[in-house]
């Protein structure tokens, strides 16, 4: 028998009016109405968000900084406003600390090669966490096979919180950089990330902060943070994909070298010399993705006009009763259990393999992601090769919490 629950969530949000904005929501998938929760995966996206898309496509589209023409200077304008609505999105002093990336992974990669490695000698340390995505593990390996640094992991708990002592203790005189995830996809945990700067500061050690599942999810504000560089993605707060933004404190910025070389990034170019554009333009080489740019403005406009607070009691809300329904079916276990989590639970059920869970699930019209969630270590960790994660929206309901609750239900009777 499934948990009774709640038939709404208690947030002022009215849900009904939020879904009618997302086409894609309103599909059968194998002939059963689609209950979406692999938003930590990706979000879908609101007709605002296409629209503005399709309309650079219709009436504005020509490359940016580059053409006395209309069409590029309304494209121009277009860019260079995204990027200002990105800064007030989180909170930045001035629209020249935000670069347009590809997402949070080319953020962290950018970082790594312009701000750390010139900074790094053989036997350096750059400290991470155990509840990292491969996108802040993987930047860090290369960058220390390339210059003999050490990277270096505070361990977690067994219910996947960060072990702040050990977190104070790992930070030695030898370590230059730290880089932590805000909210973990994997567990959901969401981490003291303002003391962990604080501490880190108090050494003057710099600290970039992973926001890509924190953003959807709660107000960022990064002068409150303090934190060095922010990196989040737009495909996960309902912006398109291939597009994202890089928050970095305007002195760091100015003293970095360029990421890539290309066009756009450069003052002047002669066989002899080239000189660099300042920063962000510096780190935007190349024709960059200019719908994405104005497609993710239209996004977060979008989120701040349901309100962020909102947003995160009615995902808080869904978040508890889908914990306290999923538990409550004999078999299944949490996998990271934290005090504090946002977006996504994560669990395991005695027996079945998560794959096998997904597909029955996905036959149920319930898309959930089951995998490693690119952070192996985290299963590792647990010593597990993968979970089921649901990830809830702003447009997911308590009904759709009760069907996937079904579903795991469905899931017991055919493994018995
Ligand atoms: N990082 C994305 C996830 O957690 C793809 O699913």
């Amino acid at each position: 028998m499934s948990t009774p629950m709640p038939t709404t969530t208690r947030a002022a949000l009215d849900v009904e009016r939020i879904r009618a904005d997302f086409p894609a929501l309103h599909q059968e998938v194998h002939g059963r109405p689609l209950v979406y929760l692999d938003n930590a995966a990706t979000t879908q996206k609101p007709r605002r968000v296409i629209d503005a898309v399709s309309r650079f496509y219709e009436y504005d589209c020509a490359n940016v900084h580059r053409g006395v023409h209309l069409l590029s200077q309304r494209a121009t304008v277009a860019y260079e406003r995204a990027r200002t609505t990105i800064r007030k999105f989180i909170g930045a002093a001035d629209s020249r600390e935000i670069v347009f990336t590809r997402g949070t992974t080319e953020a962290i990669n950018l970082v790594a090669s312009s701000f750390v490695r010139p900074r790094l000698e053989p036997g350096d340390e750059i400290l991470i966490t155990g509840m990292e995505h491969h996108s802040n593990i993987v930047p860090w390996q290369l960058l220390c096979a390339a210059t003999g640094a050490v990277l270096k992991v505070v361990p977690i708990t067994d219910s996947g919180e960060i072990e702040l002592d050990r977190y104070e203790e790992l930070l030695s005189d030898r370590t230059r950089f730290v880089a932590v995830v805000q909210v973990s996809n994997a567990l959901g945990t969401v981490n003291p990330v303002k003391r962990m700067i604080e501490i880190a500061h108090a050494r003057n050690i710099p600290v970039l902060v992973d926001g890509a599942q924190a953003v959807p999810h709660a107000r960022i504000d990064v002068r409150d943070l303090d934190c060095d560089f922010y990196a989040f993605s737009g495909h996960k707060i309902y912006g398109p994909t291939g597009i994202g933004a890089l928050y970095g404190k305007r002195e760091h910025l100015l003293g970095m070298i360029p990421y890539q070389g290309g066009g756009d990034m450069i003052l002047s170019v002669t066989w002899e010399k080239t000189s660099y554009a300042e920063p962000p333009h510096r780190f935007e080489a190349g024709t960059p993705n200019i719908e994405g740019a104005i497609g993710l403005a239209a996004a977060l406009d979008y989120l701040d006009s349901l309100g962020l607070d909102a947003v995160a009691a009615h995902e808080s809300e869904l978040l508890e009763t889908a914990t306290a329904a999923v538990l409550a079916i004999p078999g299944i276990r949490l996998v990271g259990a934290a005090r504090h989590r946002a977006g996504a639970l994560s669990f395991v059920m005695k027996g079945v393999h998560p794959h096998d869970i997904g597909t029955i699930l996905d036959s149920e019209g319930v898309a959930i992601r089951a995998g490693h969630h690119c952070a192996q270590p985290v299963m590792q960790r647990f010593n597990i090769s993968a979970t089921v994660r649901a990830s809830f929206g702003v447009y997911n309901t308590i009904d759709e919490v009760q069907r996937l609750v079904d579903g795991l239900h469905k899931v017991k009777e055919v493994f018995g």
